[in-house]
């Protein structure tokens, strides 16, 4: 193999140099040079084209347009984030925190499969009786499952080419290099481009692919997001280790809807499907408690019951703590002005805490009004009934704005025995109630909060 260049590239603003330096001689930016394979320069204009004819133009209605082939993976709530199945050629990125399961719903998966077509299972991480101890604990112990471990990329696609498997996955990205570069393996330049190469490879042989990246401290893959581009499918794990129940969420997808999730519950015999997993965020509480609302939001395609807590505590700091967990916390700041606003309520000598139980993360603005409802519950210490759900984005102007799918919404809650609802207008049922819920419909803060006393 030709002995190829290394260079050097900022991260900050992509200018290239040849040698490294602390600081990007372009843009000032320190620390953001790290090591690249430069492609060698194509000699002439065209020269990257030599010996290919000129690619023609076709007319859209021309392409022939062959529905995508999904094999379903064996995992219902696996095939609903990924969009129906698996689409062979695809590659999709696995991410999370250390311990969440990664590895787990990967051997689940491929053991499952590996009935019906041929699978390569590359661990970078485990050693082969690691792993095999694993099947044989999840109960897949002679599962017909090629198992190699190899960290070397090009080694990895030796073995590949010979094999030929229909699903290859690479547990993980971070531990995998390439001997054009000198950098460390899980340095960015190693991650991305031994990702490219398989990612290439992938594409090339038709082959499913499944990369397994960890997450870093700072919660994002490792190099700043240089996989999400390449890949086709972008999968994350949610929620912590602690907790029983693991959310999978589609953050990107070429070949379906983002946001959907996927709901697993972690046991000891790896992860078993939660297929109705509407209500299991809810903590029941005997009596009612302030601070706590049940919201209605709807990730992906599926409604879900989720409680908000908030703690609302005086403060003794010159900046009140603004914490969120499991919402933005931007979000959280814009609505306590709202209120204060358009509510004449203040909080600017209280700590405010937001939480959503179970780890999961809601990432709509549906959760808006149910946020304020549990603040300003804790903040007077008075409950609100347990059988009352609220959903509702609010405006800047002290709105209450419609979400989309109400209706779904709400009969998700009634389904789960509650009796009363407070809703945006455009939510709500034209007469009032809806199998025996109680629907109240509000157009500004003002009159929510009253609803809510
Ligand atoms: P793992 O898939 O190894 O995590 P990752 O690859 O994302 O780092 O998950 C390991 C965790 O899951 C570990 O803490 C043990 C737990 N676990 C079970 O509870 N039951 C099981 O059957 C298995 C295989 C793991
Ligand atoms: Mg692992």
């Amino acid at each position: 193999m030709a002995k190829s260049r290394v260079s050097y590239v900022c991260g900050a603003c992509g200018a290239e140099s040849s040698k490294w330096a602390g600081q990007c001689a372009d843009c000032g930016a320190w620390n953001t040079l790290s090591e690249v394979v430069a492609a060698s320069a194509p000699k002439g204009r065209f020269a990257g084209y030599a010996g290919e004819t000129a690619a023609q133009v076709v007319r859209l209605p021309e392409v022939e347009s062959s529905e995508e082939s999904r094999t379903p993976t064996g995992l219902p709530e696996l095939d609903r984030v990924l969009g129906g199945g698996l689409v062979g050629g695809s590659v999709t990125l696995i991410g999370g925190d250390p311990g969440i399961g990664k590895s787990t719903i990967l051997l689940q998966t491929l053991a499952r499969l590996s009935a019906r077509m041929p699978i390569l299972y590359v661990s970078g991480e485990e050693s082969r009786q690691q792993v095999s101890l694993r099947a044989r604990r999840l109960g897949l112990g002679d599962a017909d499952l090629g198992l190699l471990t190899e960290t070397c990329v090009e080694r990895m696609l030796a073995v590949a080419r010979q094999e030929r498997p229909k699903v290859m996955a690479v547990d993980s990205i971070q531990t995998v290099f390439t001997e054009q570069l000198q950098s460390a393996p899980g340095s960015v330049s190693q991650v991305r481009e031994s990702a490219a190469q398989l990612v290439q490879f992938a594409k090339r042989e038709g082959i499913a692919l499944f990369l397994v990246g960890h997450v870093t401290k700072e919660g994002t893959l490792a190099g700043p997001r240089v996989l999400e581009h390449m890949v086709d499918t972008v999968l994350y794990f949610e929620g912590d280790a602690g907790n029983r129940y693991r959310v999978i969420r589609a953050i990107k997808n070429r070949f379906g809807a983002v946001n959907e999730l996927g709901v697993f519950a972690m046991t000891e015999k790896g992860l078993k499907e939660v297929s109705n997993p509407s209500a299991i965020f809810l903590s029941r509480h005997a009596e009612p408690v302030a601070g706590s609302v049940i919201l209605v939001t709807r990730e992906g395609s599926r409604p879900m019951l989720v409680e908000v807590q908030a703690l609302v505590d005086e403060s003794h700091l010159a900046n009140p703590r603004r914490v969120t967990l499991g919402l933005e916390q931007n979000r959280l700041a814009m609505l306590l002005a709202v209120l204060h606003r358009h509510g004449g309520i203040a909080m600017y000598d209280q700590d405010v805490f937001v939480n959503v139980v179970g780890g999961v993360r809601v990432s709509e603005t549906g959760a808006d009004l149910p946020v304020l409802a549990a603040i300003l519950s804790s903040f007077r210490d008075r409950p609100l009934p347990t059988d009352l759900v609220v959903f509702g984005e609010v405006g800047l102007a002290g709105e209450i704005r419609p979400v989309p799918n109400g209706l779904e919404r709400l009969h998700e809650a009634a389904k789960h025995g509650f009796r009363r609802a407070v809703v945006p207008e455009a939510n709500a049922p034209k007469k009032g109630s809806l199998e025996g819920m109680e629907v109240v419909r509000v157009r500004r803060l003002r009159e929510a909060l009253e609803q809510m006393q």
